[in-house]
Protein backbone atom coordinates (compact mmCIF):
# COMPACT_ATOMS: atom_id res chain seq x y z
CA UNK A 1 0.00 0.00 0.00
CA UNK A 2 1.52 3.24 -1.16
CA UNK A 3 -0.86 5.24 0.69
CA UNK A 4 -0.48 6.98 3.96
CA UNK A 5 -2.84 6.01 6.75
CA UNK A 6 -2.66 8.75 8.78
CA UNK A 7 -3.69 8.06 12.86
CA UNK A 8 -6.88 10.33 12.06
CA UNK A 9 -8.83 12.05 9.66
CA UNK A 10 -11.82 13.56 9.42
CA UNK A 11 -14.83 12.21 8.48
CA UNK A 12 -16.45 14.44 5.59
CA UNK A 13 -19.72 13.75 3.01
CA UNK A 14 -21.13 16.69 0.67
CA UNK A 15 -23.49 17.01 3.52
CA UNK A 16 -21.26 19.09 5.62
CA UNK A 17 -19.85 20.76 2.77
CA UNK A 18 -23.05 22.13 1.63
CA UNK A 19 -24.24 22.92 5.26
CA UNK A 20 -21.02 25.28 5.28
CA UNK A 21 -21.75 26.72 2.12
CA UNK A 22 -25.22 27.57 2.89
CA UNK A 23 -23.74 29.19 5.71
CA UNK A 24 -21.50 31.24 4.01
CA UNK A 25 -23.78 32.26 1.62
CA UNK A 26 -26.51 33.40 4.39
CA UNK A 27 -23.78 36.62 5.31
CA UNK A 28 -23.91 35.24 8.98
CA UNK A 29 -20.36 33.80 9.56
CA UNK A 30 -20.42 34.51 13.16
CA UNK A 31 -21.91 33.64 16.24
CA UNK A 32 -25.57 33.15 15.26
CA UNK A 33 -28.58 31.42 14.92
CA UNK A 34 -26.60 28.26 13.12
CA UNK A 35 -24.60 28.11 16.56
CA UNK A 36 -27.43 28.51 18.72
CA UNK A 37 -29.12 25.26 16.43
CA UNK A 38 -25.78 23.61 17.01
CA UNK A 39 -26.37 24.36 21.19
CA UNK A 40 -29.96 22.84 21.66
CA UNK A 41 -29.18 19.59 19.12
CA UNK A 42 -26.20 19.28 21.52
CA UNK A 43 -28.43 19.61 24.37
CA UNK A 44 -30.99 17.46 22.98
CA UNK A 45 -28.17 14.59 22.03
CA UNK A 46 -26.90 14.50 25.16
CA UNK A 47 -29.59 14.55 27.94
CA UNK A 48 -31.53 12.29 29.66
CA UNK A 49 -34.45 13.09 32.12
CA UNK A 50 -32.68 16.18 33.44
CA UNK A 51 -32.25 19.29 30.69
CA UNK A 52 -29.42 19.93 30.18
CA UNK A 53 -27.58 23.85 28.54
CA UNK A 54 -24.61 24.10 25.84
CA UNK A 55 -22.73 26.76 25.45
CA UNK A 56 -20.40 26.29 21.76
CA UNK A 57 -17.49 27.68 22.03
CA UNK A 58 -13.98 27.67 19.88
CA UNK A 59 -12.20 25.07 22.02
CA UNK A 60 -12.42 22.79 24.95
CA UNK A 61 -9.27 24.25 26.37
CA UNK A 62 -11.38 27.59 26.47
CA UNK A 63 -14.50 25.48 27.54
CA UNK A 64 -12.35 24.13 30.57
CA UNK A 65 -11.19 27.61 31.51
CA UNK A 66 -14.58 29.49 31.38
CA UNK A 67 -15.53 26.75 33.75
CA UNK A 68 -13.05 26.90 36.16
CA UNK A 69 -13.93 30.54 36.05
CA UNK A 70 -17.66 29.90 36.58
CA UNK A 71 -17.54 27.43 39.39
CA UNK A 72 -15.09 30.28 41.23
CA UNK A 73 -11.90 28.82 40.54
CA UNK A 74 -9.11 31.34 42.32
CA UNK A 75 -5.82 32.16 42.80
CA UNK A 76 -4.56 29.67 45.71
CA UNK A 77 -6.74 26.74 45.51
CA UNK A 78 -5.58 23.67 44.49
CA UNK A 79 -7.10 21.73 41.53
CA UNK A 80 -6.94 17.66 40.71
CA UNK A 81 -5.90 16.61 37.32
CA UNK A 82 -4.28 13.28 35.73
CA UNK A 83 -1.23 13.08 34.35
CA UNK A 84 -2.33 11.51 32.00
CA UNK A 85 -3.63 14.33 29.62
CA UNK A 86 -3.40 16.64 27.00
CA UNK A 87 -1.57 20.23 28.15
CA UNK A 88 -4.97 21.87 27.88
CA UNK A 89 -6.60 20.26 30.96
CA UNK A 90 -3.58 21.54 33.39
CA UNK A 91 -2.59 24.95 31.87
CA UNK A 92 -6.42 26.15 32.21
CA UNK A 93 -5.64 25.63 35.83
CA UNK A 94 -2.45 27.74 35.88
CA UNK A 95 -4.07 30.53 33.55
CA UNK A 96 -5.95 30.83 36.95
CA UNK A 97 -3.08 31.47 39.21
CA UNK A 98 -4.57 28.00 40.54
CA UNK A 99 -2.08 24.96 41.32
CA UNK A 100 -2.28 22.21 39.43
CA UNK A 101 -2.05 18.32 41.09
CA UNK A 102 -1.05 16.03 38.96
CA UNK A 103 -2.70 12.43 39.96
CA UNK A 104 -1.39 8.91 38.98
CA UNK A 105 -3.89 6.76 36.79
CA UNK A 106 -5.80 3.76 36.88
CA UNK A 107 -3.95 0.82 34.55
CA UNK A 108 -6.74 -0.72 33.04
CA UNK A 109 -8.79 2.33 32.00
CA UNK A 110 -5.52 5.30 31.68
CA UNK A 111 -7.55 7.32 33.99
CA UNK A 112 -7.45 9.27 37.21
CA UNK A 113 -7.29 6.75 39.83
CA UNK A 114 -9.70 8.09 42.13
CA UNK A 115 -8.34 6.37 45.18
CA UNK A 116 -4.91 7.79 44.58
CA UNK A 117 -6.71 11.09 43.87
CA UNK A 118 -8.48 11.41 47.87
CA UNK A 119 -4.54 11.14 49.00
CA UNK A 120 -4.15 14.08 47.37
CA UNK A 121 -6.70 16.34 48.87
CA UNK A 122 -6.01 19.18 51.03
CA UNK A 123 -8.08 22.03 52.55
CA UNK A 124 -7.08 23.97 49.54
CA UNK A 125 -8.88 20.89 46.91
CA UNK A 126 -11.50 23.02 45.28
CA UNK A 127 -11.82 21.06 42.22
CA UNK A 128 -11.39 18.07 39.55
CA UNK A 129 -10.84 17.33 36.22
CA UNK A 130 -11.39 14.14 35.24
CA UNK A 131 -10.13 13.24 31.76
CA UNK A 132 -12.48 10.21 29.87
CA UNK A 133 -9.23 8.77 27.97
CA UNK A 134 -9.61 7.42 24.30
CA UNK A 135 -13.37 7.75 24.97
CA UNK A 136 -13.77 5.23 27.76
CA UNK A 137 -15.50 7.07 31.11
CA UNK A 138 -13.93 7.69 34.37
CA UNK A 139 -15.32 6.16 37.52
CA UNK A 140 -18.32 8.93 37.77
CA UNK A 141 -19.76 6.99 40.49
CA UNK A 142 -16.61 7.06 42.57
CA UNK A 143 -16.02 10.89 41.44
CA UNK A 144 -19.71 11.76 42.73
CA UNK A 145 -19.25 10.45 45.89
CA UNK A 146 -15.91 12.03 46.15
CA UNK A 147 -16.63 15.03 45.23
CA UNK A 148 -19.79 15.08 47.82
CA UNK A 149 -17.34 13.62 50.48
CA UNK A 150 -15.15 16.58 49.85
CA UNK A 151 -17.41 19.40 48.50
CA UNK A 152 -15.49 19.74 45.07
CA UNK A 153 -16.40 21.14 42.08
CA UNK A 154 -15.87 17.82 39.14
CA UNK A 155 -14.71 19.79 35.44
CA UNK A 156 -15.18 16.72 33.16
CA UNK A 157 -12.64 17.02 30.12
CA UNK A 158 -14.87 15.08 27.88
CA UNK A 159 -12.54 15.87 24.95
CA UNK A 160 -12.46 12.56 23.69
CA UNK A 161 -16.01 11.87 24.91
CA UNK A 162 -18.70 12.38 22.55
CA UNK A 163 -21.26 9.94 22.76
CA UNK A 164 -19.92 8.17 25.46
CA UNK A 165 -22.45 6.30 27.99
CA UNK A 166 -21.43 5.84 31.54
CA UNK A 167 -23.47 3.10 32.37
CA UNK A 168 -27.00 4.05 30.17
CA UNK A 169 -26.29 8.06 30.17
CA UNK A 170 -24.01 9.64 28.08
CA UNK A 171 -21.28 11.75 29.49
CA UNK A 172 -22.42 15.15 29.80
CA UNK A 173 -25.06 14.16 33.06
CA UNK A 174 -22.48 13.68 35.38
CA UNK A 175 -21.09 16.33 36.93
CA UNK A 176 -20.78 20.84 36.71
CA UNK A 177 -19.42 20.93 34.23
CA UNK A 178 -18.44 18.79 31.03
CA UNK A 179 -16.57 20.26 28.24
CA UNK A 180 -16.54 18.71 25.13
CA UNK A 181 -13.90 19.27 21.95
CA UNK A 182 -14.60 19.66 18.15
CA UNK A 183 -10.34 19.55 17.01
CA UNK A 184 -10.06 18.30 13.46
CA UNK A 185 -9.04 14.62 14.75
CA UNK A 186 -11.75 14.34 17.15
CA UNK A 187 -14.90 12.27 16.74
CA UNK A 188 -17.39 15.25 15.96
CA UNK A 189 -14.68 17.42 13.83
CA UNK A 190 -14.99 20.87 13.03
CA UNK A 191 -11.39 22.13 13.16
CA UNK A 192 -11.55 23.82 15.97
CA UNK A 193 -14.15 24.11 17.88
CA UNK A 194 -15.59 22.58 21.77
CA UNK A 195 -18.63 23.14 23.83
CA UNK A 196 -19.15 23.60 27.42
CA UNK A 197 -22.27 21.48 29.06
CA UNK A 198 -24.27 21.99 32.52
CA UNK A 199 -27.93 21.09 34.20
CA UNK A 200 -27.38 24.06 35.48
CA UNK A 201 -28.28 27.07 33.15
CA UNK A 202 -26.96 29.89 35.45
CA UNK A 203 -23.75 28.30 35.26
CA UNK A 204 -23.78 28.41 31.54
CA UNK A 205 -25.16 31.55 30.91
CA UNK A 206 -21.80 32.32 33.29
CA UNK A 207 -19.88 31.27 30.39
CA UNK A 208 -21.71 32.40 27.24
CA UNK A 209 -21.23 36.27 28.87
CA UNK A 210 -17.41 35.04 30.42
CA UNK A 211 -17.08 33.73 26.27
CA UNK A 212 -17.61 37.53 24.63
CA UNK A 213 -16.26 40.17 27.07
CA UNK A 214 -18.33 40.04 29.69
CA UNK A 215 -21.17 41.39 27.67
CA UNK A 216 -24.76 40.73 28.11
CA UNK A 217 -26.87 38.19 26.20
CA UNK A 218 -27.68 40.31 23.92
CA UNK A 219 -24.22 40.49 22.29
CA UNK A 220 -24.79 39.19 18.90
CA UNK A 221 -28.55 40.24 18.02
CA UNK A 222 -27.26 44.10 17.84
CA UNK A 223 -26.21 42.94 14.16
CA UNK A 224 -29.78 42.03 13.80
CA UNK A 225 -32.77 43.84 12.17
CA UNK A 226 -34.89 43.28 15.38
CA UNK A 227 -31.90 44.00 17.68
CA UNK A 228 -30.68 47.13 19.00
CA UNK A 229 -27.14 48.30 18.94
CA UNK A 230 -26.75 49.09 22.64
CA UNK A 231 -24.74 46.53 24.88
CA UNK A 232 -23.28 46.47 28.44
CA UNK A 233 -19.96 45.27 29.25
CA UNK A 234 -21.23 43.88 32.84
CA UNK A 235 -17.65 42.03 33.84
CA UNK A 236 -14.72 41.38 32.01
CA UNK A 237 -14.54 38.32 29.84
CA UNK A 238 -12.87 36.49 26.35
CA UNK A 239 -13.26 36.20 22.98
CA UNK A 240 -14.01 32.12 22.57
CA UNK A 241 -17.16 32.17 21.04
CA UNK A 242 -18.10 29.57 18.22
CA UNK A 243 -18.63 30.58 14.98
CA UNK A 244 -21.59 29.60 12.39
CA UNK A 245 -19.52 28.15 10.01
CA UNK A 246 -17.58 25.90 11.82
CA UNK A 247 -21.01 25.32 13.72
CA UNK A 248 -22.76 24.35 10.28
CA UNK A 249 -20.18 21.54 9.54
CA UNK A 250 -20.56 20.26 13.83
CA UNK A 251 -24.96 20.26 12.60
CA UNK A 252 -24.09 17.71 10.16
CA UNK A 253 -20.99 15.85 12.17
CA UNK A 254 -23.90 15.54 14.96
CA UNK A 255 -26.22 14.18 12.79
CA UNK A 256 -24.37 11.53 12.03
CA UNK A 257 -22.59 11.20 15.11
CA UNK A 258 -23.48 7.85 15.77
CA UNK A 259 -23.07 6.23 12.89
CA UNK A 260 -19.30 7.08 13.33
CA UNK A 261 -18.96 6.35 16.50
CA UNK A 262 -20.59 3.27 15.43
CA UNK A 263 -17.69 2.53 13.04
CA UNK A 264 -14.98 3.47 15.30
CA UNK A 265 -16.62 0.57 17.31
CA UNK A 266 -16.55 -1.63 14.62
CA UNK A 267 -13.41 -1.15 13.76
CA UNK A 268 -11.98 -1.86 17.55
CA UNK A 269 -13.82 -4.94 17.27
CA UNK A 270 -11.42 -6.21 14.43
CA UNK A 271 -8.45 -4.87 16.11
CA UNK A 272 -9.37 -6.44 19.22
CA UNK A 273 -10.14 -9.85 17.31
CA UNK A 274 -7.03 -9.98 14.91
CA UNK A 275 -4.20 -8.00 16.69
CA UNK A 276 -1.24 -10.10 17.74
CA UNK A 277 -1.93 -11.98 21.21
CA UNK A 278 1.66 -10.65 22.16
CA UNK A 279 0.06 -6.98 22.20
CA UNK A 280 -2.17 -5.74 25.65
CA UNK A 281 -5.31 -3.35 24.89
CA UNK A 282 -6.86 -0.62 27.17
CA UNK A 283 -10.64 -1.84 28.79
CA UNK A 284 -13.56 -2.39 27.35
CA UNK A 285 -17.11 -3.55 29.05
CA UNK A 286 -20.31 -4.19 28.46
CA UNK A 287 -21.34 -1.80 30.99
CA UNK A 288 -20.42 1.69 29.34
CA UNK A 289 -20.35 2.81 25.77
CA UNK A 290 -16.56 2.93 24.56
CA UNK A 291 -16.87 5.97 21.44
CA UNK A 292 -13.02 4.47 20.77
CA UNK A 293 -11.63 8.22 20.21
CA UNK A 294 -8.10 6.41 20.35
CA UNK A 295 -7.55 3.15 19.59
CA UNK A 296 -3.59 2.30 21.61
CA UNK A 297 -1.81 -0.81 22.41
CA UNK A 298 0.64 -1.71 24.73
CA UNK A 299 4.15 -3.51 23.53
CA UNK A 300 5.27 -6.37 25.14
CA UNK A 301 8.73 -5.22 27.42
CA UNK A 302 10.62 -6.60 24.59
CA UNK A 303 9.72 -4.83 21.81
CA UNK A 304 11.29 -1.01 21.58
CA UNK A 305 8.37 1.75 21.41
CA UNK A 306 10.65 4.03 19.07
CA UNK A 307 11.95 1.60 16.66
CA UNK A 308 8.17 0.32 16.51
CA UNK A 309 6.68 3.80 15.79
CA UNK A 310 9.90 3.89 12.94
CA UNK A 311 8.75 0.91 11.58
CA UNK A 312 5.01 1.74 10.93
CA UNK A 313 6.14 5.00 9.76
CA UNK A 314 8.13 3.23 6.81
CA UNK A 315 5.25 0.99 6.09
CA UNK A 316 2.87 4.05 5.82
CA UNK A 317 1.04 3.82 9.26
CA UNK A 318 0.85 6.79 11.25
CA UNK A 319 1.00 6.30 14.87
CA UNK A 320 1.32 8.54 17.80
CA UNK A 321 1.52 8.26 21.87
CA UNK A 322 -1.46 9.65 24.14
CA UNK A 323 0.08 11.10 26.32
CA UNK A 324 3.70 11.95 26.98
CA UNK A 325 2.46 12.29 30.97
CA UNK A 326 2.28 15.57 32.00
CA UNK A 327 4.73 15.39 35.19
CA UNK A 328 7.12 14.26 32.44
CA UNK A 329 7.21 17.60 31.04
CA UNK A 330 9.83 20.06 31.31
CA UNK A 331 7.61 22.42 33.02
CA UNK A 332 6.35 19.78 35.37
CA UNK A 333 9.53 17.84 36.61
CA UNK A 334 10.33 20.17 39.18
CA UNK A 335 7.24 20.97 40.19
CA UNK A 336 6.15 17.67 41.45
CA UNK A 337 7.54 14.67 43.20
CA UNK A 338 8.55 12.40 40.43
CA UNK A 339 7.87 8.83 42.53
CA UNK A 340 3.86 9.28 42.69
CA UNK A 341 3.52 7.99 39.12
CA UNK A 342 4.28 4.45 38.90
CA UNK A 343 1.43 3.39 36.75
CA UNK A 344 1.54 6.28 34.28
CA UNK A 345 5.58 6.03 33.89
CA UNK A 346 5.35 2.21 33.53
CA UNK A 347 2.71 2.60 30.78
CA UNK A 348 4.34 5.49 28.57
CA UNK A 349 7.63 2.93 27.78
CA UNK A 350 5.44 0.69 25.40
CA UNK A 351 2.09 2.47 24.59
CA UNK A 352 1.33 3.19 20.66
CA UNK A 353 -2.26 4.76 19.17
CA UNK A 354 -2.80 3.52 16.10
CA UNK A 355 -4.97 4.49 13.31
CA UNK A 356 -8.80 5.09 14.57
CA UNK A 357 -11.19 6.94 12.44
CA UNK A 358 -14.64 6.09 11.29
CA UNK A 359 -13.06 7.18 7.52
CA UNK A 360 -10.60 3.99 7.39
CA UNK A 361 -11.88 1.83 4.59
CA UNK A 362 -11.44 -2.34 5.50
CA UNK A 363 -9.02 -2.39 3.14
CA UNK A 364 -6.96 0.06 5.58
CA UNK A 365 -7.77 -1.58 8.81
CA UNK A 366 -6.67 -4.97 7.50
CA UNK A 367 -3.07 -3.36 6.54
CA UNK A 368 -2.64 -1.96 9.98
CA UNK A 369 -3.32 -5.44 11.67
CA UNK A 370 -1.11 -7.52 9.07
CA UNK A 371 1.37 -4.97 8.97
CA UNK A 372 1.90 -4.71 13.08
CA UNK A 373 1.69 -8.35 13.50
CA UNK A 374 4.16 -9.21 10.83
CA UNK A 375 6.07 -6.08 12.46
CA UNK A 376 6.12 -8.41 15.86
CA UNK A 377 7.19 -11.61 14.42
C1 LIG B 1 -7.75 15.32 26.80
C2 LIG B 1 -7.79 16.61 26.05
N1 LIG B 1 -8.27 17.70 26.67
C3 LIG B 1 -8.37 18.89 26.06
C4 LIG B 1 -7.98 19.04 24.74
C5 LIG B 1 -8.07 20.39 24.12
O1 LIG B 1 -9.05 20.43 23.12
P1 LIG B 1 -9.15 21.70 22.15
O2 LIG B 1 -8.11 21.52 21.10
O3 LIG B 1 -10.54 21.63 21.58
O4 LIG B 1 -8.92 22.90 22.95
C6 LIG B 1 -7.48 17.94 24.05
C7 LIG B 1 -7.06 18.10 22.66
O5 LIG B 1 -6.57 17.27 21.99
C8 LIG B 1 -7.38 16.70 24.71
O6 LIG B 1 -6.92 15.60 24.10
Amino acid sequence: MNNFIPLAKPDITDEEISEVVEVIKSGWLTTGPKVTEFEEKLSAYLQNEEPLYTIGLNSCTSALYLALLALGIKEGDEVIVPTWTFAATAQVVDWIGAKVVLCDIDEDSLNIDVEKAEKLITDKTKAIIPVHMAGYPCDMQALSKLAKKYDLKVIEDAAHAIGTKYNEQKIGNFSDITCFSFYATKNLAMGEGGAAVSKNEELIEKIRKLSYFGINKEAFKRYEKAGRWFYDIEEIGYKTNLDSVHAALGVIQLKRLDQMNARRREIARYYRKHLSKKLEFGIDSNEHYHIYHLFYIKLPDSISRDEFIDSLKESNIGSSVHFIPLHLHTYYKDRVDMEKYVVADKVFKSIVSIPMCSAMTDGEVEYVVNTINRLLE
